[in-house]
């Protein structure tokens, strides 16, 4: 018994001692400059000031009981991609969004959106809330609708993969299909199949008297990426990465994700990955509006969160490309995406191979493969 206790008193001591000098690190660690929070800067895509500091109460949720689900969005892991660039000059290292609740990165958006909305009194109590979507930002709003008690509409094109509308049916969102615009390609979505799916939000956000969420414009979505997915990537980090490349849908983890990084460190380079023979924000044109990788490259001239000052350029990724990175990054590595991440990591590869040779390029991990399983993604 003595022995016993003994044994456990010189445990408890090496313990206690082990955990003082963690603690004198994690305190030297904070007072370096190369970490982020809190984050002093003001933006707002609306140029309305905004409490910008870092909410740390979003931090690393896993180990308490949670009051919903839409408390466990975010805090996602950040990998090493080492098996997949072995052989290649540098490192890609890859945040996996695709572990969040509705098995994207909009989880994000979703829930800051409506949050940032029920404080500025822009969505009462029960409202509606209707938005566009590919089926991931639905999916998002469908789980904060949910757990916060607002009827969620979501109005998608028919050309996304029909496994996103039955996703969010079962979380309880009425989804509305828009047929595709004429000559288009199932699984193939373009500005102008985009336009169409407009056209019935704004009928729908009429007819209900709802709140529409507006990725594209409303700064919740920045806010999302700015607050917290770049402030988490450069402390996982430890701000050791010198670039970041992300294939762009309404801009919003881009250009939040940039702004944080920028603010943190001017030299981190972060590009905007956009599909070959579609690069409208490059200013190329465009040659070929039909791609394959859902979520973004809609070839829309004007994104309202992205900040010219925060690109440092712009990369183009084929199908092709995409597809094929997106089947490594399973095989090789282990992470069941889509092909977004695919064209991600297809990006980063580029710029390993120019101009940022040796380097550690970060990219998003944007979704879960289980949302391609209708398409040949998957053989
Ligand atoms: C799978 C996927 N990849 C990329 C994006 C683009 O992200 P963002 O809208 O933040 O630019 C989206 C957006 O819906 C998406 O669903």
């Amino acid at each position: 018994m003595l022995a016993a206790t003994s044994i456990t008193r010189a445990a408890s001591v090496k313990y206690r001692s082990a955990f003082s000098k963690w603690l004198a690190i994690s305190r030297w660690v904070r007072g370096r400059s190369c970490f982020p929070w809190p984050v002093g800067r003001s933006y707002s895509t609306s140029g309305a000031v905004a409490d910008l500091r870092y909410d740390s109460r979003r931090e690393a949720p896993a180990m308490t009981v949670l009051p919903s689900v839409a408390e466990a969005i975010g805090s996602t892991p950040l990998v090493d991609l080492a098996r997949v660039t072995r052989g290649r000059p540098g490192r890609v290292l890859a945040k996996l969004e695709l572990l969040s609740p509705g098995l994207s990165k909009k989880d994000r958006m979703a829930r800051q959106i409506v949050e940032d909305a029920e404080a500025a009194g822009e969505l009462a109590p029960g409202q509606t809330v209707v938005e566009l979507t590919s089926g991931n930002a639905g999916a998002g709003l469908a789980i904060v609708c949910a757990v916060k008690d607002h009827p969620f509409v979501a109005v998608m094109s028919k050309g996304n993969s029909e496994e996103r509308a039955r996703m969010m049916r079962a979380l309880g969102a009425e989804v509305v299909l828009v047929d595709q615009a004429p000559g288009a390609t199932p699984g193939k979505v373009t500005g102008a199949d985009l336009e169409r799916v407009e056209e019935v939000v704004h009928r729908v956000v009429a007819e209900r008297d709802a709140f529409r969420a507006d990725q594209f414009r409303h700064p919740g979505n920045f806010r999302a990426h700015y607050l917290n997915t770049g402030p988490e990537i450069l402390r996982q980090s430890g701000g050791a990465i010198d670039a970041f490349c992300d294939f762009v849908g309404s801009g919003g983890t881009f250009a939040g994700c940039a702004a944080a990084f920028k603010e943190q460190d001017p030299g981190i380079r972060c590009y905007v990955v956009e599909p070959a023979g579609a690069a409208v924000l490059a200013g190329r044109g465009v040659r070929d509006p039909h791609h394959r990788i859902q979520g973004g490259g809609y070839a829309l001239a004007e994104l309202a969160h992205l900040r010219p000052e925060h690109v440092d350029g712009y990369l183009e990724v084929s199908d092709r490309e995409a597809v094929e990175m997106a089947r490594r990054l399973a095989a090789e590595e282990g992470i069941f995406a889509g092909f977004s991440s695919g064209a991600n990591l297809a990006a980063a590869f580029q710029l390993l191979a120019g101009p940022c040779r040796g380097q550690t390029v970060v990219i998003a991990v944007c979704d879960s493969g289980l949302k391609y399983l209708s398409t040949d993604l998957w053989p």
